[in-house]
C-alpha cells in the first residue's frame, strides 16, 4: 500500500466505511449509552416551546462524505436549527453578493462574547461575524429575492438542497420568537442607525427568525455537514448547495466563531469546525472525511449541547479528527478499521 498523506487518510476512510460499518456503529451505540444518562445542563427555556424539548432525546450521526451513514439514537427527532442556520445563510449571502460587499457588512472576528451581545466594532460599525446575531441579522438582510415571500422560499430551498429533502418553520417556534425577540429588534435598529441593514429591517429579522424556526433532526445535521465536507455537493442526492469556492469561508468562520464563547477553546480542543444552536443541535464538519450531527437538549452555560460537545470531543481524540492533528500517530481512523483500500481510489 502506498505512503498515505492526509488526504490518503480521507480516501481510506471512505472507502473502508462499508466493511468497517459494524464497528463504526457499534462505537456510536457504545458512545451513546455512555453519555446518555448525563444529566448535566439546562434545556432553553427563553421561549416556552423550547422548553417542552425532552432533556433525554440524544443522537448521534455521522454521514461520509460519499454518504454512508452510522447512527446512533433519536436521529430522527425534529428540533429547531437555531443557530446552526448562521452559516448556510451566511453562504447563501456569499452566493447572491460575493465576497467583498459581504465582507464590508460583517466582519469574521471573533466576539468572545455571547452570541446576543449588543456590540459593533467600534471604526466599520460592522457587526463582529455572521454567527453572533448581528452579524446574522445582518446577513440575513442581504439574502436576495423580488420579495419576501420569494427570499424565505429560497431560504428554505437553500436548506433543503444541504438535507437531500424538502424542509418546513415550525410555526410556533417562530411566532415566539418573533414575539420575544426585542433583543433582536434592538440590535437591528442598531445597525440600521449605522447604515449597516437596509431599511427593510422587518424582513430581515423576520427572514431570521425563521431561519431559526427550520425542523431538522440529527440525520439532516450530518447531511448537511457532509455536503460542506463534500465540497458542498450533496453526497446521496448529487445537488450542489453551494459553490465550491464558498464552502472555505463557511468552514473558516465556525473553526473561529461557531460555539458561542467557548469557539476558542472547542478550536483548541477539538478543532473541527463546528456550529451549535440553542435547540441542542451541533454541527460538525472534518473536510473531505464526514459530517456530524448531534442532538441532545441539555445545554452548558455558553449555550451549547453538554453531551454533544462530550461526543464531540470524544470522536476527536479518538479518531484524530482534530484539523491541526499531525502525524496520526495511532488514534486516527485508519487504525480503527482494518480493510483494504477500494478500487476507487488511485
Ligand atoms: O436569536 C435568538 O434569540 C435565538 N433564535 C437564538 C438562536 C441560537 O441558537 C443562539 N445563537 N447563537
Amino acid at each position: 500500500m502506498a505512503e498515505l498523506t492526509n488526504n490518503g487518510e480521507i480516501d481510506l476512510l471512505l472507502g473502508r466505511m462499508k466493511s468497517a460499518a459494524a464497528p463504526m456503529r457499534g462505537i456510536l451505540q457504545e458512545l451513546h449509552a455512555r453519555y446518555a444518562p448525563v444529566t448535566e445542563g439546562k434545556v432553553a427555556d427563553y421561549i416556552p416551546e423550547l422548553a417542552k424539548a425532552d432533556p433525554n432525546w440524544f443522537g448521534i450521526s455521522i454521514v461520509t462524505a460519499d454518504g454512508q451513514v452510522f447512527e446512533a439514537g433519536d436521529c430522527l427527532q425534529s428540533f429547531t436549527i437555531q443557530s446552526v442556520s448562521k452559516p448556510f445563510i451566511y453562504g447563501l449571502a456569499l452566493e447572491d453578493l460575493g465576497l467583498e460587499p459581504v465582507l464590508a457588512r460583517v466582519g469574521v472576528e471573533p466576539t468572545g462574547e455571547a452570541f446576543n451581545s449588543i456590540v459593533l466594532d467600534e471604526v466599520s460599525n460592522r457587526p463582529f461575524n455572521p454567527m453572533v446575531n448581528a452579524g446574522a441579522i445582518a446577513t440575513s438582510d442581504l439574502i436576495a429575492g423580488k420579495d419576501f415571500p420569494e427570499r424565505v422560499t429560497r431560504m428554505l430551498d437553500m436548506f433543503g438542497r444541504y438535507c437531500g429533502r424538502k424542509v418546513h418553520i415550525d410555526n410556533s417556534v417562530f411566532m415566539s420568537e418573533r414575539l420575544t425577540g426585542h433583543r433582536n429588534r434592538a440590535i437591528a435598529h442598531l445597525m440600521l442607525n449605522f447604515g449597516i441593514v437596509s431599511p427593510r429591517l422587518d424582513e430581515a429579522l423576520e427572514l431570521y427568525f425563521q431561519q431559526c424556526s427550520v425542523l431538522v433532526t440529527a440525520h439532516d445535521l450530518a447531511m448537511m455537514a457532509a455536503t460542506l465536507a463534500n465540497g458542498g455537493v450533496h453526497p446521496v442526492t448529487g445537488e450542489r448547495a453551494i459553490p465550491q469556492q464558498y464552502v472555505k469561508y463557511l468552514l473558516s468562520i465556525m473553526h473561529s466563531c461557531g460555539m458561542y464563547d467557548y469557539a476558542g477553546e472547542w478550536a483548541f480542543r477539538v478543532g473541527i469546525p463546528a456550529k451549535s444552536g440553542v435547540g441542542g443541535g451541533i454541527l460538525a464538519v472534518v473536510p473531505g472525511q464526514l459530517g456530524i450531527g448531534i442532538f441532545s437538549p441539555p445545554l452548558d452555560a455558553k449555550g451549547n449541547s453538554v453531551r454533544g460537545v462530550r461526543v464531540c470531543k470524544e470522536l476527536s481524540e479518538k479518531f484524530g479528527l482534530h484539523c491541526f492533528e499531525s502525524g496520526f500517530t495511532g488514534r486516527s481512523i485508519r487504525d480503527q478499521f482494518t480493510v483494504q483500500r477500494s478500487g476507487r481510489q488511485g
